[in-house]
C-alpha cells in the first residue's frame, strides 16, 4: 500500500508541536499531528476527564500497574503510590539508570500534567546558554508572544495574600526573608479567576481539589485549550491519537515517511501504517525527538545526521526536597496545587538556584514545605541508541546529580539553619533529604546550533526541523515551556519566511 501524504507532519503535541502546527495552519499548510497519547477530552464514569493525585486511578499513568509519584513516601510510609491498571494514562515516568524523567502523554503533552509556571529566564542566563540566538528579538517579541498565547498571568495579589490555599507559599515567603533570601511571583497559565470561584465554592474544585501531575479538569489554560484549539481552527491541522512514530527515512523523491504505530488501549499495536511529508516538524519531547533522530542515524535510515544528536541533555538541574516545619508554623491542610512564587536566588554566584515553592496538598497537615529546586549544574547526559532495544538510552551517573545537590543543599541549609528547622527524610522512598534522581525539565539531545542550525534545521536534511525542548542544552534556569514555546516561535517565523514548506 502506498504511503498516506501530508504535506506537513508534525510528531508530538507538546509546546513546540503545538506551536509548529499553529503557525503551519496559518500559512495555509495542510497538516498532520501524530501524538502517541490520548486525547483527554472525554469524562470517564465518573464524570471526570482526569483523576486527581489524592485517588489515582489507570488514567493517571502510562502503562504502569502502579502509579509512580515523585513524592514515595509519607512518613515512610507507602501510602501514596496506588496499583492501577495499565492504560495510556496522561503521566509517564521513563526510567534510565541513575535519572527517570517525568513526561506527559496526550493531546498538549507536558502541558496537561505540569504545574503551568510561566517563567522567562533571565536575560544574561538566556545569553550564557545560548549565545547565538539574537536575545532582542527573544525578549522583545517572542517571549512576550509566547507569554500572551499560553495565557500566562499573576495571582492576585490580594488573594493571594488572604486565602488558605495560599497559606503554605506565604509560610515558605517569611522563612525564605529570615534567611535573606528574595521571593518572586511567578505567573502561572491557570485562570486565578476560576481558582478564586473554586475557593468561593461557585466552580467545581481543580486546583483546589489535588488535580494537577495527572491532570486538571478545570482551571488550567493546557496547550489543547490554546496553541492547539487555534491549530485546529485554521482548519488544515489534524490531529492523530495513540500514533505513536517509530522511525524515519527519505525517499528517493525526497520525501520524509515516517513509519507509525497505532496503539489501542492495551498498549497492543494494532496497526503500522507509513505516512509521507514533504516537511518534517519533530516536536516529541527531549527524548522522543532524540529517540527518533538518534534511531534513524544509528539504524542508517537518515545517515547525514550530525553526531551531536544524542548530546548535550540535562534535566535542567531539578532536585526535589522537603523541609519539617515547626509544630506551630502550620501550612495548613488546603492547598493550591498550581505555584505562584519561587526563591530567587540565581545571581548567587556560587550555587545559584531557583527554587519553586510547591505545593503538597495531602488534605491534612503536614508540616512540610516542599520545593523544587532549579540549579545551575554543568554536568550533561548523552544517548546512545540500544540496538536490541531499539530504544535511546539516557547515559547518567549519580555522580553527575551531585552538583545539583551541592548547589540546593547550599541554599535549604541557610533557610534551615535562619528558622531553626530541618529537612524532611521520609519522603522519597528511603531517607534521604535530597531527590535528584529524577527531573521533570528534560532538555536537550538536539541542541540548537549544534545537532541543527540556530533555527532547529536538521544537520545534514533539508525540510527537517527540531522545535521542542530537545534544542536546550540542558539547562535554563526556570521551569523551560515559556523558553521551548518562544524559540519554536522564532524557529518557526523563520522557517515560514525561507524554506517554502508544506
Ligand atoms: P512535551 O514533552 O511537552 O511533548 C512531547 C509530546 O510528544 C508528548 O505529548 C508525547 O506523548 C509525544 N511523543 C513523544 N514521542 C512520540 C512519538 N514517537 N510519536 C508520537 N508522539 C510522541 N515546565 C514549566 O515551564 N512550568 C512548570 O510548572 C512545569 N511543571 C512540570 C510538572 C511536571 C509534573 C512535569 C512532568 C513537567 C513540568 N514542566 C514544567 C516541564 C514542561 O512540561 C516541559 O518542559 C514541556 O512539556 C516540554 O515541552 P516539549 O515541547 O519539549 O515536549
Amino acid at each position: 500500500a502506498s504511503a498516506e501524504y501530508a504535506p506537513a507532519v508534525v510528531v508530538g503535541s507538546g509546546y513546540g508541536a503545538a506551536v509548529a502546527a499553529l503557525r503551519l495552519g496559518e500559512a495555509g499548510v495542510k497538516t498532520l499531528v501524530l501524538e502517541m497519547g490520548r486525547l483527554w477530552n472525554a469524562p470517564a464514569s465518573d464524570g471526570k476527564v482526569y483523576c486527581s493525585m489524592t485517588a489515582p486511578d489507570r488514567r493517571s499513568m502510562w502503562f504502569k500497574t502502579r502509579t509512580e509519584a515523585p513524592l514515595a513516601t509519607f512518613l515512610w510510609l507507602d501510602v501514596i503510590n496506588k496499583d492501577i491498571t495499565p492504560y495510556p494514562g496522561v503521566l509517564d515516568r521513563v526510567r534510565f539508570p541513575n535519572m527517570s524523567v517525568y513526561v506527559g502523554r496526550g493531546v498538549g503533552g507536558g502541558s496537561l500534567v505540569n504545574g503551568g509556571m510561566a517563567v522567562t529566564p533571565s536575560r544574561a542566563y538566556f545569553q550564557e546558554v545560548l549565545p547565538q540566538v539574537d536575545a532582542d528579538a527573544m525578549y522583545a517579541t517572542y517571549f512576550p508572544l509566547a507569554n500572551r498565547m499560553l495565557g500566562a498571568a499573576t495571582v492576585p495579589s490580594a488573594w493571594f495574600e488572604s486565602t488558605e490555599w495560599y497559606k503554605y507559599a506565604r509560610v515558605s515567603r517569611d522563612q525564605a526573608k529570615t534567611a535573606g533570601l528574595k521571593t518572586v511571583f511567578v505567573p502561572n497559565v491557570y485562570d486565578f479567576d476560576y481558582m478564586q470561584r473554586e475557593a468561593a465554592g461557585t466552580a467545581t474544585k481543580s486546583a483546589l481539589a489535588q488535580e494537577v501531575i495527572y491532570g486538571n479538569n478545570f482551571g488550567k489554560r493546557s496547550l489543547d485549550k490554546t496553541y492547539l484549539a487555534a491549530a485546529l481552527g485554521t482548519g488544515n491541522v489534524t490531529i492523530r491519537t495513540l500514533s505513536r512514530a517509530r522511525a524515519i527515512r527519505r525517499a528517493a523523491d525526497g520525501t520524509y515517511v515516517l513509519t507509525v504505530d497505532r496503539l489501542d488501549d492495551t498498549g497492543a499495536v494494532v496497526s503500522t501504517d507509513e505516512v509521507s511529508c514533504r516537511s518534517l516538524f519533530l516536536g516529541a519531547g527531549s527524548l522522543g525527538t532524540t529517540e527518533l533522530l538518534l534511531r534513524a542515524r544509528e539504524t542508517g535510515t537518515l545517515p547525514a545526521l550530525s553526531p551531536q544528536i544524542g548530546r548535550g541533555w540535562g534535566g535542567n538541574g531539578n532536585v526535589m526536597l522537603g523541609r519539617a516545619n515547626h509544630i506551630w508554623n502550620t501550612t495548613g491542610a488546603n492547598q493550591s496545587t498550581i505555584p505562584v512564587m519561587g526563591i530567587d536566588d540565581w545571581s548567587n554566584a556560587t550555587n545559584p538556584v531557583f527554587a519553586e515553592i510547591a505545593p503538597l496538598p495531602a488534605g491534612t497537615e503536614t508540616w512540610a514545605s516542599l520545593y523544587l529546586a532549579i540549579t545551575k549544574n554543568p554536568e550533561r547526559g548523552t544517548f546512545t541508541y540500544d540496538a536490541a532495544k531499539d530504544a535511546a538510552v539516557l547515559n547518567w551517573t549519580s555522580t553527575q546529580s551531585a552538583p545539583s545537590v551541592t548547589a540546593a543543599k547550599s541554599l535549604f541549609d541557610r533557610l534551615n539553619s535562619a528558622n531553626g528547622t530541618i529537612y524532611r527524610y521520609d519522603l522519597f522512598g528511603d531517607t534521604r533529604a535530597f531527590a535528584a534522581d529524577f527531573c521533570y525539565h528534560p532538555l536537550g539531545g538536539c541542541v540548537l546550533g549544534r545537532a541543527t542550525d540556530t533555527y532547529g534545521r536538521a544537520v545534514g536534511y533539508d525540510r527537517l526541523y527540531v522545535t521542542d525542548g530537545s534544542l536546550i542544552p540542558g539547562s535554563i534556569g526556570v521551569n523551560p515551556f515559556v523558553t521551548i514555546t518562544a524559540l519554536a516561535e522564532r524557529a518557526m517565523a523563520r522557517v515560514l519566511a525561507e524554506d517554502g514548506v508544506g
